[in-house]
């Protein structure tokens, strides 16, 4: 073989296996955000995904993935009482109007979260009618006054209530009526609590369904809490549950927070907790979704999202998956999955337990990229969604094999002819 022949064999076989490695990549890089198939579209036979937002998330690329994968939202923090009423008679809607326009605009269900918490909820809510705290070192303060200063409490809960629903009432598809109210062993001891034992739980849902039907509207009761899959908890939320509706108060379900990491709690926990809710009638929504990258809250931070090692990515979408798959075999009980932010570029989780350490909770990575776990709660359902990026794939496994076929019958006629001219 002569020398020119050797090199033109030899840049042959070079530009033959660049276009067969750059058709491999390309197919499976090929995916771009704008390709990938909705998350609520994936899960339109089952539930609604939703996402908690902040205000400035209404604009922009936040608002982009929103609009794309989403068909629920919430408020991360502005329906809290200190963000509706934080001076007493002093409501504050614009914020709260604002999302709930975004939500018309662009066909989605809109969560309340919350009426009624022993957090966020400014101290005014908490004090007589001189200023001073009802309850000071877990002891009503002035029992005295006791029954004038809890009825003072129930009444401004009342008219909180009121004054929410009444605006927001055709607009809201669930209520979290009241959050967080077990702990540990029993009924959390909140000034709440101690003022009014579990009245203003079973008062806060007589009232919110009063006033809703006063307006003919039909949004969904629901209590919210973590840990719902501690069997303690679960257990004392279940009871408080089942003595509501015995006793005629309105509730339609529960919310389970669903604040996870990527080892705890264990799936089938928290199924057992759907279920045991579902038992009694009540509908069942992951209402705050997140799965920290940590597996304690004293883990050393991983510097920067770069430095997040995939390994531990890939242990996240593992748990994803398992977590979806079996939320899908549920979904009779499940009516939404709500994920307590839209990307990893803001989240609660960069700041606790452990101020600024970097974290990586949800499916969509900090520059709003679909990560493993994007793909492995969607993979499932690839060949039903007929995704754009199916298209692209074949189309360049089509190139590629062509190239392959033409390169491969090109070498042939080379060798063929170096053959005859010997
Ligand atoms: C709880 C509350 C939420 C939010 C998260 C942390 O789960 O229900 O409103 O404050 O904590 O972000």
């Amino acid at each position: 073989m002569t020398k020119k022949k050797l090199i033109r064999m030899v840049v042959v076989c070079f530009v033959f296996l660049t276009c067969f490695g750059f058709t491999v990549l390309t197919a499976k890089d090929s995916k771009v955000v704008e390709d990938l198939p909705a998350l609520k579209d994936a899960y339109a036979d089952h539930f609604h995904i939703g996402a908690s937002i902040a205000p400035y998330q209404l604009m922009g690329p936040h608002s982009d993935l929103l609009k794309k994968h989403y068909n629920m939202i919430v408020a991360e923090n502005i329906m809290k009482p200190e963000g509706i009423q934080p001076v007493e008679g002093e409501f504050k809607f614009d914020q709260a109007d604002a999302m709930i326009e975004f939500a018309k605009e662009h066909d989605m269900d809109v969560r309340f979260h919350t009426l009624v918490w022993h957090s966020q909820t400014p101290d005014w809510f908490f004090q007589d009618a001189e200023g001073k705290p009802m309850v000071v070192d877990g002891e009503v303060a002035d029992p005295d006054n006791y029954e004038t200063n809890r009825q003072l409490l129930l009444d401004r809960m009342e008219t909180h209530i009121r004054e929410v629903v009444s605006r927001y009432a055709h607009d809201i598809d669930s209520w979290d009526v009241v959050n967080e109210a077990i702990e540990g062993y029993g009924y959390r001891q909140s000034d709440y609590y101690i003022m009014t034992d579990t009245d203003y739980i079973h008062e806060a849902f007589r009232i919110t369904a009063d006033e809703l039907e006063k307006q003919g509207a039909t949004g969904k009761l629901y209590y919210n809490d973590y840990e719902t899959q501690n069997i303690q908890k679960r257990d004392l939320i279940y009871e408080m549950a089942k003595e509501m509706i015995d006793a005629g108060i309105p509730i339609d379900g529960i919310g389970h927070q669903g604040h996870m990491s990527i080892t705890h709690p264990p799936v089938p926990l928290l199924v057992d907790s759907i279920e045991k809710m579902a038992s009694l009638g009540l509908d069942n929504q992951i209402t705050e979704l997140d799965m920290s990258i940590y597996i304690s809250d004293t883990q050393a931070s991983y510097g920067s999202y770069d430095n997040i090692p995939d390994g531990i990515l890939e242990t996240q979408a593992k748990r994803y998956q398992d977590l979806f798959k079996a939320l899908r075999e549920i979904s009779d009980s499940v009516s939404s999955v709500v994920f307590w932010g839209i990307a990893d570029d803001h989240t609660w989780l960069h700041d606790f337990p452990t101020q600024g350490r970097v974290n990586a909770p949800f499916v969509f990575d900090h520059e709003f990229q679909a990560k493993s776990g994007y793909y492995a709660i969607t993979e499932h359902y690839e060949e039903k969604m007929l995704p754009a990026t199916a298209t692209n794939q074949y189309y360049y496994i089509l190139l590629g094999s062509a190239l392959l076929i033409a390169g491969t019958v090109y070498l042939f006629y080379l060798w063929k002819r170096q053959r005859r001219s010997y």
